[in-house]
């Protein structure tokens, strides 16, 4: 059996050209996603595996990318141990914050696998549906990132009372990072075991923390996810996306042990590339806006990209999820772009 390219990218060997997939590949942009979407809530959809499964693959089929990734999201998580969370059309998510102990002592760790089943089950099906050279990522949020929707109540544009209670009730933010380290450790395990090649952990917010509290919210959590799982997952690799944490990204991946690091869009990732071990992989970091722009600069910046990061493992990728306004056909274009590449 020949090796899955995006695969064998993380295992740490250059593949040229790169293997392409893209961060919330499947979504609003997709015509084939909004139809489904008129007919679902946005948990439902993520929880019922003939839903969440065709959704997976839509992109796959679309575009031929080298990697299929579970849709489900990274607040799933905070729902299966019990907390309220909704999806409010132009709103984004909305939970009741949990700032006490009498709403951490509501949540149940041991009632999240029941309500992931579902996850699991779409795993399955995508799985036994996969072309075979295309990898199937699972992910979850990183425990921070996650404990910060949870914490704040929904999206925020500073996290400011999760920041704040972090320094003033730290006791309190350890033992909610605890619980979803472990809670993260047993979902991302439970992926794996259902067929997922790879896992992503995604950690949109790193990159507001200053230094000291990088290293004890962001750095030791990740690290112990990394660790549980290369414990009882050997040779399963693991990207991790701490976005915006700039200077900070060597660090990062020499005390997580990630096999791969994703870059955001404000980093110029050569520079990065540079200063991490020639075996860790780089995924990145083409920016949305060009996505959504096309054409000439597409061209372009795909191109550099590429070119710059050539003879390192590289996955291709976005800096940060795929907007709602990108034409589907950039896509198309880009995959074109890369495939093509001399
Ligand atoms: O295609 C994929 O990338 C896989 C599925 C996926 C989704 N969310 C689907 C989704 C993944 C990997 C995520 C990760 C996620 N979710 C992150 C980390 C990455 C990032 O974007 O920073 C975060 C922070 C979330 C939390 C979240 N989910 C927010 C803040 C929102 C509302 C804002 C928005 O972009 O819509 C969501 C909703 C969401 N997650 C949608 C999708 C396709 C839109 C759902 C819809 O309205 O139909």
């Amino acid at each position: 059996m020949t090796e899955k390219p995006l695969l064998r990218v993380l295992a740490g060997h250059p593949v040229w050209p790169p293997p392409v997939w893209l961060m919330r590949q499947a979504g609003r942009y997709l015509p084939e996603y909004q139809a489904l979407r008129q007919e679902s809530g946005f948990i439902a959809r993520c929880t019922t595996p003939d839903i969440a499964t065709e959704i997976t693959l839509q992109p796959v089929r679309r575009f031929g990318v080298d990697a299929a990734i579970l849709f489900s999201d990274i607040l799933i998580l905070p729902w299966a141990l019990g907390q309220d969370v909704r999806f409010i059309d132009g709103e984004g998510p909305v939970m009741s914050p949990i700032r006490d102990i009498a709403a951490f002592g509501s949540l149940d760790a041991a009632s999240a696998a029941a309500q992931t089943a579902p996850v699991m089950e779409t795993v399955r099906r995508v799985r036994a549906e996969l072309p075979q050279a295309c990898t199937l990522l699972g992910f979850a949020g990183s425990p921070f990132t996650v404990a910060c929707y949870m914490v704040e109540g929904g999206g925020s544009r500073d996290f400011a009372a999760t920041r704040t209670l972090s320094y003033m009730h730290p006791v309190f933010f350890e033992r909610l990072i605890e619980l979803l380290v472990e809670s993260t450790i047993t979902y991302l395990a439970a992926q794996i075991e259902a067929g997922a090649d790879a896992v992503m952990l995604f950690d949109t917010w790193a990159g507001i923390l200053p230094p000291s509290q990088f290293a004890s919210r962001v750095i030791a959590p990740t690290a112990a996810v990394v660790e549980a799982l290369n414990r009882r997952f050997p040779g399963v690799k693991i990207i991790g996306f701490p976005r915006l944490a700039g200077t900070l990204v060597a660090d990062y991946v020499e005390k997580t042990g990630v096999d791969c690091v994703g870059l955001d869009t404000g980093v110029d990732a050569a520079a990065i590339a540079a200063s991490l071990p020639d075996t860790v992989a780089v995924q990145g970091n083409l920016d949305p806006m060009v996505l959504i722009a096309g054409g000439a600069p597409l061209l372009s910046e795909a191109t550099r990209i590429c070119g710059s990061l050539r003879g390192r493992p590289h996955i291709f990728n976005l800096g940060h999820g795929i907007l709602p306004q990108t034409p589907a056909s950039h896509v198309a274009d880009l995959v074109g772009v890369i495939r093509q590449i001399a």
